[in-house]
């Protein structure tokens, strides 16, 4: 049995979906396990650029079966727009190769509206989602109002839950937020459409990972955002609404422990955060522009799903500490070490300093309250060559080398592969 899961290690973006496509090639079933079209993953394959917001990165090998698992929150418009998208480019998104679990929620225009009105009361607080309605869908799961994908398998019973529910939006909608109220019919009729094109998709999916885990498949399970943006373990309140870290692939998926091969962290060789919340070692100025690109290149730090720039900074060790222990990573996949070309040095956070001068290797109480510590850094010396066509490691530069080892050895967690671009063959194997 085998069971490889991929989690980013940071708030979201570190390269997971190239990562995932990269091991899809061993792979038989690649299975997304939590959040919903908030997640952005971005697959270069021969000159096209795939833009992946539900559907597990893996669908693009054609041996491959993508599964959507119960802890997801499905915007089903979202979903079927992204299956004719991938149909067009002569992917093929059929019954067979594509698996919608029954218990996976949904997220309906209701949910998309009481996200963006309850972000517009937060004032000052305000988290900078996504406005995809991931927060009030998963708010309505764990206070058991949620719709369900099994709901759209019978159509009256669906017509009915979805009116109340729409109802129940527009009540809040007007007497919490004095907001205008949606227009409930022609949702409905947009739903009922859906459930129609979706119905033959959806599946017990844990069951069937469970038979292909027994017939001895290789299984991938795909994270989507970053584990410090996890509802339990990462910057709360500032975080999304779901189980990121490795442990909500059980829950989220509906299988168990047994067949876990490995946990490998996609690492970022630097930090981006996209939204608001604290984050340490983030840098403004010219190095900001430095690490995060103008937008003239394609792989330039700007939100895959909103467009927004991220917020970009040096790489944080304490927090890659906390991610190896939160999720037991087994190893970790460093990404965009040739955005780091040609400065003359790097700089690691190794530690934090409180007010009292106090410093701590690991976030103490959480982390929360990051804002009140300060980074301690180490300075690596940076390397001057392009590294984009560097496939070998011998050929890295010493101090590229010296870079990922010391990744390493802060982070108390091999690296398996470095990349050095975005294309599939842009990586390069780092042995042990
Ligand atoms: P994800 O959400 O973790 O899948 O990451 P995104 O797709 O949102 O953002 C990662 C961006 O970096 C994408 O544009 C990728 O094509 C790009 N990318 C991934 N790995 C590398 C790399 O090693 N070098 C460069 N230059 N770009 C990369
Ligand atoms: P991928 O899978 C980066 C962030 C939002 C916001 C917070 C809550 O591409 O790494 P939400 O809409 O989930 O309620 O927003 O989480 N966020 C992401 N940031 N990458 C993502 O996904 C993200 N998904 C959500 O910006 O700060
Ligand atoms: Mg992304």
């Amino acid at each position: 049995m085998s069971l490889k899961i991929i989690v980013g290690t940071q708030w979201g973006d570190e390269g997971k979906g190239r990562i995932v496509d990269l091991l899809s090639a061993q792979s038989d079933i690649v299975a997304r396990y939590n959040g919903g079209d908030n997640a952005g993953h971005t697959v270069n394959v021969a000159n096209h650029t795939f833009k992946l917001h539900l559907i597990p990165s893996g669908i693009i090998h054609p041996h491959t079966s993508g599964y959507l698992g119960n802890g997801l929150v499905i915007n089903p418009k979202s979903l079927w727009t992204e299956m004719e998208m991938l149909r067009d480019l002569n992917i093929q998104v059929s019954p067979e190769r594509l698996k919608i679990s029954f218990a996976a929620h949904m997220i309906t225009p209701g949910h998309i509206a009481l996200d963006r009105a309850r972000e517009a009361t937060r004032g000052k607080g305000q988290i900078g989602t996504t406005s995809r309605g991931i927060g009030p869908a998963y708010t309505d799961k764990v206070s058991r109002n949620g719709l369900r994908m099994l709901d759209m398998l019978d159509l009256q019973h669906f017509e009915e839950k979805l009116r109340r529910h729409l109802q129940k939006v527009n009540t809040e909608l007007s007497v919490n937020f004095q907001t205008a109220p949606l227009a409930v019919d022609p949702i409905v009729e947009d739903y009922l459409n859906y459930a129609r094109l979706l119905q033959e998709y959806i599946v017990d999916t844990g069951d069937l990972l469970d038979q292909a885990l027994q017939a001895g498949k290789q299984v991938l399970a795909e994270g989507a955002q970053g584990m410090l943006l996890d509802i339990d373990h990462g910057s709360y309140p500032f975080v999304t609404s779901s189980n990121v870290t490795a442990t909500g692939v059980f829950s989220g998926l509906g299988i168990g422990i047994q067949p876990v091969e490995k946990v490998i962290g996609a690492t970022k060789a630097f930090q981006s955060r996209v939204g608001a919340g604290p984050f340490p070692t983030e840098v403004e100025g010219e190095m900001a522009t430095r690490l995060r690109g103008t937008g003239d290149k394609p792989w330039d730090e700007f939100g895959t799903t909103t467009g927004r720039p991220r917020r970009v900074g040096w790489l944080d060790g304490v927090l890659l500490r906390y991610a190896r222990r939160i999720n037991g990573l087994t190893d970790l996949v460093l990404t965009k070490l040739d955005v780091l070309s040609g400065l003359p040095e790097i700089k690691i956070c190794t530690a934090y300093r409180d007010q009292n001068g106090v410093t701590y290797s690991t976030p103490p109480l959480g982390i929360s309250d990051l804002d009140q510590f300060t980074p301690v850094y180490e300075t690596a010396p940076g390397w001057q060559e392009d590294l984009t066509s560097v496939r070998q490691w011998e050929d890295l530069p010493e101090n590229a080398q010296a870079f990922v080892r010391f990744v390493e050895q802060i982070g108390g967690v091999r690296v398996m592969l470095a990349s050095v671009g975005p294309e599939r063959s842009q990586v390069v194997s780092v042995p042990a």
